[in-house]
Protein backbone atom coordinates (compact mmCIF):
# COMPACT_ATOMS: atom_id res chain seq x y z
CA UNK A 1 0.00 0.00 0.00
CA UNK A 2 3.08 2.45 0.45
CA UNK A 3 3.32 5.02 2.76
CA UNK A 4 0.70 7.59 1.49
CA UNK A 5 -2.27 7.93 3.38
CA UNK A 6 -5.33 7.14 1.09
CA UNK A 7 -9.05 8.72 0.63
CA UNK A 8 -12.01 6.01 1.08
CA UNK A 9 -15.29 6.76 0.17
CA UNK A 10 -17.86 4.77 1.53
CA UNK A 11 -21.44 4.51 0.90
CA UNK A 12 -24.60 2.63 2.58
CA UNK A 13 -27.79 1.87 1.56
CA UNK A 14 -31.41 0.40 2.23
CA UNK A 15 -31.24 -1.70 -1.16
CA UNK A 16 -29.15 -4.39 -2.19
CA UNK A 17 -27.97 -2.49 -5.64
CA UNK A 18 -27.51 0.21 -3.66
CA UNK A 19 -29.22 3.03 -5.11
CA UNK A 20 -31.42 3.92 -2.27
CA UNK A 21 -28.47 5.70 -0.10
CA UNK A 22 -29.02 5.92 3.87
CA UNK A 23 -25.68 7.35 5.08
CA UNK A 24 -22.36 8.34 3.01
CA UNK A 25 -18.84 9.92 3.93
CA UNK A 26 -14.90 10.04 3.71
CA UNK A 27 -12.26 8.99 5.43
CA UNK A 28 -8.93 8.77 5.48
CA UNK A 29 -7.49 5.27 5.25
CA UNK A 30 -3.66 6.06 7.15
CA UNK A 31 -0.49 3.48 7.02
CA UNK A 32 0.08 3.65 10.51
CA UNK A 33 -3.40 1.64 11.00
CA UNK A 34 -2.36 -0.87 7.95
CA UNK A 35 -4.58 1.51 5.88
CA UNK A 36 -8.11 0.06 7.89
CA UNK A 37 -10.87 2.38 8.41
CA UNK A 38 -13.58 1.85 10.87
CA UNK A 39 -17.13 3.93 9.81
CA UNK A 40 -19.45 3.94 12.66
CA UNK A 41 -22.66 4.86 10.39
CA UNK A 42 -25.33 6.37 13.22
CA UNK A 43 -28.94 7.46 13.00
CA UNK A 44 -29.91 3.83 10.78
CA UNK A 45 -33.01 2.67 11.62
CA UNK A 46 -33.02 0.01 13.93
CA UNK A 47 -33.88 -3.88 12.85
CA UNK A 48 -33.19 -3.85 9.40
CA UNK A 49 -30.81 -4.58 6.72
CA UNK A 50 -28.58 -2.46 4.75
CA UNK A 51 -25.84 -2.57 2.24
CA UNK A 52 -22.57 -0.92 2.08
CA UNK A 53 -19.17 -0.33 -0.20
CA UNK A 54 -16.16 1.54 -0.07
CA UNK A 55 -14.39 3.15 -3.02
CA UNK A 56 -10.37 4.33 -3.44
CA UNK A 57 -8.66 5.35 -5.92
CA UNK A 58 -11.38 4.81 -8.51
CA UNK A 59 -12.17 1.03 -7.32
CA UNK A 60 -15.01 -0.28 -6.25
CA UNK A 61 -15.41 -2.74 -2.92
CA UNK A 62 -17.47 -5.50 -2.76
CA UNK A 63 -21.18 -5.01 -1.54
CA UNK A 64 -21.47 -6.17 2.53
CA UNK A 65 -24.63 -6.47 3.73
CA UNK A 66 -24.97 -5.93 7.68
CA UNK A 67 -28.20 -5.64 10.09
CA UNK A 68 -29.12 -3.41 12.59
CA UNK A 69 -29.97 -4.41 16.09
CA UNK A 70 -33.77 -3.94 17.05
CA UNK A 71 -35.00 -1.05 18.98
CA UNK A 72 -34.54 -0.27 22.46
CA UNK A 73 -37.32 -1.88 24.23
CA UNK A 74 -39.14 -3.67 21.18
CA UNK A 75 -39.67 -7.34 21.33
CA UNK A 76 -38.52 -9.22 17.65
CA UNK A 77 -40.70 -12.42 17.83
CA UNK A 78 -37.27 -14.63 17.25
CA UNK A 79 -33.72 -13.74 16.96
CA UNK A 80 -30.90 -15.78 14.88
CA UNK A 81 -27.14 -16.34 15.15
CA UNK A 82 -24.58 -18.62 14.52
CA UNK A 83 -21.14 -18.83 16.81
CA UNK A 84 -18.19 -20.15 15.75
CA UNK A 85 -14.28 -20.05 16.79
CA UNK A 86 -10.81 -21.41 16.23
CA UNK A 87 -10.40 -21.11 12.24
CA UNK A 88 -6.56 -22.31 11.58
CA UNK A 89 -6.63 -21.50 8.16
CA UNK A 90 -3.34 -24.06 7.66
CA UNK A 91 -5.34 -27.08 9.17
CA UNK A 92 -8.48 -26.67 7.26
CA UNK A 93 -11.13 -25.07 4.13
CA UNK A 94 -13.58 -22.97 6.15
CA UNK A 95 -16.39 -24.51 4.20
CA UNK A 96 -18.50 -23.82 7.47
CA UNK A 97 -18.25 -20.20 6.93
CA UNK A 98 -19.63 -21.18 3.25
CA UNK A 99 -22.30 -22.69 4.81
CA UNK A 100 -23.09 -19.55 7.40
CA UNK A 101 -22.81 -17.23 4.92
CA UNK A 102 -26.20 -18.63 3.31
CA UNK A 103 -28.01 -19.32 6.47
CA UNK A 104 -30.66 -16.49 7.85
CA UNK A 105 -28.67 -14.67 10.75
CA UNK A 106 -28.91 -11.57 12.43
CA UNK A 107 -25.33 -11.64 13.50
CA UNK A 108 -22.28 -13.64 13.80
CA UNK A 109 -20.99 -14.46 17.19
CA UNK A 110 -17.00 -15.08 16.95
CA UNK A 111 -15.36 -16.00 19.82
CA UNK A 112 -11.97 -16.57 19.33
CA UNK A 113 -8.69 -18.25 17.42
CA UNK A 114 -9.35 -16.19 14.31
CA UNK A 115 -6.08 -16.46 13.54
CA UNK A 116 -3.43 -18.63 14.71
CA UNK A 117 0.11 -17.06 15.91
CA UNK A 118 2.14 -19.84 15.94
CA UNK A 119 3.59 -21.90 12.85
CA UNK A 120 1.76 -24.45 10.52
CA UNK A 121 2.46 -27.70 11.35
CA UNK A 122 1.65 -31.46 10.91
CA UNK A 123 -1.63 -31.96 8.92
CA UNK A 124 -1.38 -29.13 6.83
CA UNK A 125 -3.97 -28.82 3.90
CA UNK A 126 -2.55 -25.29 3.19
CA UNK A 127 0.62 -22.80 4.02
CA UNK A 128 0.73 -19.35 5.32
CA UNK A 129 2.30 -16.88 3.11
CA UNK A 130 5.14 -16.34 5.36
CA UNK A 131 5.88 -19.09 7.35
CA UNK A 132 6.89 -19.12 11.21
CA UNK A 133 5.61 -17.37 14.71
CA UNK A 134 4.17 -14.01 14.41
CA UNK A 135 5.90 -11.31 16.74
CA UNK A 136 6.37 -8.37 15.03
CA UNK A 137 3.43 -5.87 13.77
CA UNK A 138 4.30 -6.95 10.48
CA UNK A 139 3.83 -10.83 11.02
CA UNK A 140 0.13 -9.93 12.66
CA UNK A 141 -0.45 -8.11 9.64
CA UNK A 142 0.50 -10.77 7.13
CA UNK A 143 -1.45 -13.27 8.97
CA UNK A 144 -4.30 -11.87 9.02
CA UNK A 145 -4.03 -10.89 5.39
CA UNK A 146 -3.76 -14.24 4.84
CA UNK A 147 -7.42 -14.88 6.71
CA UNK A 148 -8.71 -12.23 5.18
CA UNK A 149 -8.14 -13.34 1.78
CA UNK A 150 -10.29 -16.76 1.90
CA UNK A 151 -13.30 -16.31 -0.34
CA UNK A 152 -15.86 -18.28 2.11
CA UNK A 153 -14.28 -16.07 5.60
CA UNK A 154 -15.04 -12.93 3.24
CA UNK A 155 -18.22 -14.45 2.20
CA UNK A 156 -19.57 -14.71 6.11
CA UNK A 157 -18.14 -11.19 6.80
CA UNK A 158 -20.41 -9.67 3.77
CA UNK A 159 -23.40 -11.37 4.67
CA UNK A 160 -24.09 -10.21 8.49
CA UNK A 161 -22.72 -7.91 11.26
CA UNK A 162 -19.80 -9.92 13.49
CA UNK A 163 -19.95 -9.60 17.08
CA UNK A 164 -15.97 -10.69 18.47
CA UNK A 165 -14.06 -11.61 21.27
CA UNK A 166 -10.65 -12.92 20.69
CA UNK A 167 -9.04 -16.01 22.94
CA UNK A 168 -5.30 -16.48 23.13
CA UNK A 169 -4.33 -16.97 19.63
CA UNK A 170 -4.59 -13.86 18.22
CA UNK A 171 -1.33 -12.85 20.24
CA UNK A 172 -0.13 -16.29 21.45
CA UNK A 173 -0.76 -19.50 22.95
CA UNK A 174 -2.57 -19.79 26.92
CA UNK A 175 -1.15 -16.15 27.29
CA UNK A 176 -2.43 -14.70 30.84
CA UNK A 177 -1.76 -12.35 33.75
CA UNK A 178 -1.87 -8.75 33.80
CA UNK A 179 1.47 -6.96 32.24
CA UNK A 180 3.90 -4.31 34.29
CA UNK A 181 5.32 -2.25 32.20
CA UNK A 182 8.35 -1.81 34.48
CA UNK A 183 9.12 -5.44 34.83
CA UNK A 184 11.42 -5.85 32.12
CA UNK A 185 10.95 -9.89 32.20
CA UNK A 186 7.40 -8.79 30.50
CA UNK A 187 9.30 -6.57 27.76
CA UNK A 188 8.35 -9.48 24.78
CA UNK A 189 4.71 -10.12 26.11
CA UNK A 190 4.09 -6.56 25.99
CA UNK A 191 5.37 -6.24 22.58
CA UNK A 192 3.79 -8.78 20.95
CA UNK A 193 0.66 -8.38 22.72
CA UNK A 194 0.95 -4.49 21.53
CA UNK A 195 1.68 -5.91 17.84
CA UNK A 196 -0.97 -8.17 18.42
CA UNK A 197 -3.99 -5.93 19.43
CA UNK A 198 -2.73 -3.27 17.04
CA UNK A 199 -3.27 -6.34 13.71
CA UNK A 200 -6.63 -7.42 15.30
CA UNK A 201 -8.24 -3.77 16.00
CA UNK A 202 -6.77 -3.06 12.70
CA UNK A 203 -8.12 -6.15 10.87
CA UNK A 204 -11.92 -6.55 12.54
CA UNK A 205 -14.90 -4.64 12.45
CA UNK A 206 -14.30 -2.74 15.41
CA UNK A 207 -16.05 1.01 16.34
CA UNK A 208 -12.78 1.73 18.14
CA UNK A 209 -11.22 3.13 19.95
CA UNK A 210 -8.12 1.93 19.27
CA UNK A 211 -6.02 0.09 20.99
CA UNK A 212 -3.92 1.90 23.97
CA UNK A 213 -0.11 -0.23 23.50
CA UNK A 214 -0.92 -3.56 25.04
CA UNK A 215 -4.48 -2.98 25.84
CA UNK A 216 -7.80 -2.55 23.87
CA UNK A 217 -11.37 -2.34 25.11
CA UNK A 218 -12.96 -4.96 23.66
CA UNK A 219 -16.56 -4.89 25.74
CA UNK A 220 -18.85 -3.24 25.21
CA UNK A 221 -20.76 -1.40 28.53
CA UNK A 222 -20.36 2.07 29.65
CA UNK A 223 -18.76 0.93 33.08
CA UNK A 224 -16.34 -1.16 33.45
CA UNK A 225 -13.36 -2.97 35.46
CA UNK A 226 -12.75 -5.88 37.37
CA UNK A 227 -16.25 -7.61 36.64
CA UNK A 228 -19.04 -5.79 38.39
CA UNK A 229 -20.22 -4.85 34.79
CA UNK A 230 -20.66 -8.24 34.21
CA UNK A 231 -22.85 -8.97 37.07
CA UNK A 232 -24.31 -5.82 37.33
CA UNK A 233 -25.43 -6.16 34.13
CA UNK A 234 -27.02 -9.68 34.63
CA UNK A 235 -28.84 -8.22 37.64
CA UNK A 236 -30.10 -5.24 36.05
CA UNK A 237 -31.39 -7.43 33.10
CA UNK A 238 -34.97 -7.63 32.41
CA UNK A 239 -34.14 -9.42 28.82
CA UNK A 240 -35.54 -13.18 28.60
CA UNK A 241 -32.65 -14.65 27.16
CA UNK A 242 -29.37 -13.56 28.73
CA UNK A 243 -26.11 -14.84 26.57
CA UNK A 244 -22.69 -14.58 28.24
CA UNK A 245 -20.28 -14.54 25.48
CA UNK A 246 -16.90 -15.51 25.64
CA UNK A 247 -13.80 -17.52 24.73
CA UNK A 248 -13.29 -20.43 26.75
CA UNK A 249 -14.85 -23.59 28.51
CA UNK A 250 -17.46 -22.35 31.71
CA UNK A 251 -18.38 -26.16 32.97
CA UNK A 252 -16.19 -28.36 35.23
CA UNK A 253 -15.12 -30.99 33.54
CA UNK A 254 -13.39 -34.54 35.00
CA UNK A 255 -10.69 -35.37 32.41
CA UNK A 256 -9.50 -38.22 34.33
CA UNK A 257 -9.94 -41.47 32.71
CA UNK A 258 -9.33 -43.53 35.64
CA UNK A 259 -12.98 -43.95 38.08
CA UNK A 260 -11.19 -43.17 41.27
CA UNK A 261 -8.72 -39.63 40.58
CA UNK A 262 -9.84 -36.62 39.55
CA UNK A 263 -8.36 -33.95 37.43
CA UNK A 264 -9.72 -30.45 36.28
CA UNK A 265 -7.28 -28.71 33.62
CA UNK A 266 -7.69 -25.06 34.38
CA UNK A 267 -4.96 -22.72 32.61
CA UNK A 268 -7.45 -22.20 30.31
CA UNK A 269 -10.55 -22.18 31.22
CA UNK A 270 -13.01 -21.17 34.04
CA UNK A 271 -11.51 -24.04 36.08
CA UNK A 272 -8.45 -21.84 36.82
CA UNK A 273 -10.87 -19.31 37.99
CA UNK A 274 -12.93 -21.47 40.44
CA UNK A 275 -13.57 -18.47 42.31
CA UNK A 276 -14.72 -16.01 39.24
CA UNK A 277 -17.25 -19.15 38.42
CA UNK A 278 -18.61 -19.48 41.62
CA UNK A 279 -19.58 -15.76 41.87
CA UNK A 280 -21.12 -15.81 38.07
CA UNK A 281 -22.94 -19.46 38.56
CA UNK A 282 -24.31 -17.28 41.87
CA UNK A 283 -25.62 -14.78 39.77
CA UNK A 284 -26.95 -17.22 36.93
CA UNK A 285 -29.11 -18.92 39.71
CA UNK A 286 -30.55 -15.14 39.94
CA UNK A 287 -30.97 -14.47 35.91
CA UNK A 288 -33.61 -15.21 33.95
CA UNK A 289 -32.27 -17.78 31.05
CA UNK A 290 -28.49 -17.71 31.44
CA UNK A 291 -26.76 -19.30 28.39
CA UNK A 292 -22.98 -19.48 28.39
CA UNK A 293 -21.57 -19.39 24.48
CA UNK A 294 -18.03 -20.74 24.30
CA UNK A 295 -15.57 -22.11 21.99
CA UNK A 296 -11.51 -22.69 22.24
CA UNK A 297 -12.08 -26.45 22.96
CA UNK A 298 -12.04 -27.64 18.87
CA UNK A 299 -15.00 -30.15 19.96
CA UNK A 300 -18.80 -29.45 20.60
CA UNK A 301 -20.12 -29.45 24.04
CA UNK A 302 -23.11 -29.08 26.02
CA UNK A 303 -23.17 -28.66 30.04
CA UNK A 304 -25.69 -28.05 32.51
CA UNK A 305 -24.40 -25.07 34.85
CA UNK A 306 -25.03 -26.83 38.37
CA UNK A 307 -25.39 -24.69 41.40
CA UNK A 308 -22.80 -27.43 42.74
CA UNK A 309 -20.82 -29.35 41.10
CA UNK A 310 -20.37 -32.36 42.98
CA UNK A 311 -24.10 -32.79 43.57
CA UNK A 312 -25.41 -33.91 40.21
CA UNK A 313 -29.08 -33.41 41.67
CA UNK A 314 -28.02 -29.75 42.56
CA UNK A 315 -30.14 -27.71 40.68
CA UNK A 316 -28.83 -26.49 36.89
CA UNK A 317 -28.65 -22.78 36.67
CA UNK A 318 -27.72 -21.94 33.28
CA UNK A 319 -26.80 -23.57 30.25
CA UNK A 320 -23.37 -23.76 27.95
CA UNK A 321 -23.31 -24.39 24.62
CA UNK A 322 -19.34 -24.85 23.56
CA UNK A 323 -19.16 -25.04 19.64
CA UNK A 324 -16.67 -26.82 17.89
CA UNK A 325 -13.73 -25.29 15.63
CA UNK A 326 -14.22 -23.99 11.84
CA UNK A 327 -11.32 -25.53 10.73
CA UNK A 328 -8.77 -26.14 13.74
CA UNK A 329 -7.53 -29.62 14.88
CA UNK A 330 -8.39 -30.20 11.19
CA UNK A 331 -10.99 -33.79 10.25
CA UNK A 332 -11.21 -36.09 13.37
CA UNK A 333 -9.27 -38.96 13.26
CA UNK A 334 -12.12 -41.10 14.65
CA UNK A 335 -15.57 -39.04 14.83
CA UNK A 336 -17.09 -39.16 17.85
CA UNK A 337 -20.74 -38.40 18.70
CA UNK A 338 -22.20 -38.98 22.82
CA UNK A 339 -25.63 -38.04 24.11
CA UNK A 340 -24.97 -37.65 27.85
CA UNK A 341 -22.05 -37.80 30.21
CA UNK A 342 -20.34 -40.03 31.92
CA UNK A 343 -20.53 -40.80 36.13
CA UNK A 344 -17.76 -38.60 36.54
CA UNK A 345 -19.40 -35.69 34.35
CA UNK A 346 -22.94 -36.01 34.52
CA UNK A 347 -23.08 -32.31 33.82
CA UNK A 348 -22.11 -33.00 30.07
CA UNK A 349 -25.28 -33.36 27.82
CA UNK A 350 -23.20 -33.80 24.71
CA UNK A 351 -19.55 -34.23 22.79
CA UNK A 352 -19.07 -34.12 19.31
CA UNK A 353 -15.24 -33.78 17.32
CA UNK A 354 -16.24 -32.58 14.28
CA UNK A 355 -15.46 -28.89 12.77
CA UNK A 356 -18.54 -26.93 11.92
CA UNK A 357 -20.39 -24.02 13.40
CA UNK A 358 -23.32 -24.10 16.03
CA UNK A 359 -26.89 -22.11 14.77
CA UNK A 360 -29.27 -20.89 16.82
CA UNK A 361 -32.61 -19.80 17.15
CA UNK A 362 -34.20 -17.68 20.16
CA UNK A 363 -37.67 -17.21 20.18
CA UNK A 364 -39.69 -15.91 23.98
CA UNK A 365 -40.87 -19.92 24.92
CA UNK A 366 -37.86 -21.68 23.87
CA UNK A 367 -33.59 -21.46 22.30
CA UNK A 368 -33.07 -23.73 19.57
CA UNK A 369 -29.58 -24.46 19.26
CA UNK A 370 -28.22 -26.54 15.92
CA UNK A 371 -24.69 -28.24 15.83
CA UNK A 372 -23.58 -28.12 12.27
CA UNK A 373 -20.84 -30.02 10.83
CA UNK A 374 -18.96 -30.11 7.86
CA UNK A 375 -18.10 -33.55 6.15
CA UNK A 376 -14.40 -32.72 5.96
CA UNK A 377 -12.12 -29.68 5.92
CA UNK A 378 -8.72 -30.88 3.64
CA UNK A 379 -11.35 -30.19 0.93
CA UNK A 380 -12.00 -26.72 -0.47
CA UNK A 381 -16.36 -28.10 -0.39
CA UNK A 382 -17.75 -30.22 1.59
CA UNK A 383 -21.45 -31.02 2.51
CA UNK A 384 -22.87 -29.23 6.09
CA UNK A 385 -25.17 -31.15 8.12
CA UNK A 386 -27.07 -30.99 11.09
CA UNK A 387 -25.43 -33.41 13.80
CA UNK A 388 -28.10 -32.37 17.03
CA UNK A 389 -30.29 -29.97 17.93
CA UNK A 390 -31.14 -29.57 21.17
CA UNK A 391 -33.83 -26.96 23.05
CA UNK A 392 -33.60 -24.70 25.89
CA UNK A 393 -37.25 -23.74 27.52
CA UNK A 394 -38.07 -20.58 28.76
CA UNK A 395 -37.44 -21.05 32.73
CA UNK A 396 -35.73 -24.02 32.70
CA UNK A 397 -32.30 -23.94 32.61
CA UNK A 398 -30.43 -27.29 30.64
CA UNK A 399 -31.13 -28.57 27.42
CA UNK A 400 -33.16 -31.69 25.72
CA UNK A 401 -33.20 -33.14 22.24
CA UNK A 402 -34.94 -31.43 19.71
FE1 LIG B 1 -8.46 -22.65 19.11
Amino acid sequence: MGTAAVEVEWRIARDAAMTDIAKSGTVTAIPELAHSVHVDATGLEPDRMYWYRFRAGGIESPIGRTRTAPAAGTSPSALRFAFASCQNYTQGYYTAHAAMAKEDLHAVLFLGDYIYEGDARGDRVRDYSRRGWAFSLADYRDRYATYKMDPNLQASHAAFPWILTWDDHEVENNYAGGIDPNDSKNKQAIFERTNAYQAYYEHQPLRGPKPNGPALKLYRTLSYGERDWLLAGLAASKAQWNFVTQSVRFSQQDSSPDPTTHRFDGVDNWMGYVVDQRILIDQFAKTRNAVVLSGDSHVDFVYDVKQNWSDPKSPTVATELLGTSISSEGDPFIPATQFDGSAKNPQLRFFDNHRGYVRVTVERARLTADFRAVSTVTQPTATVSTLASFVVDDGRPGVHRA
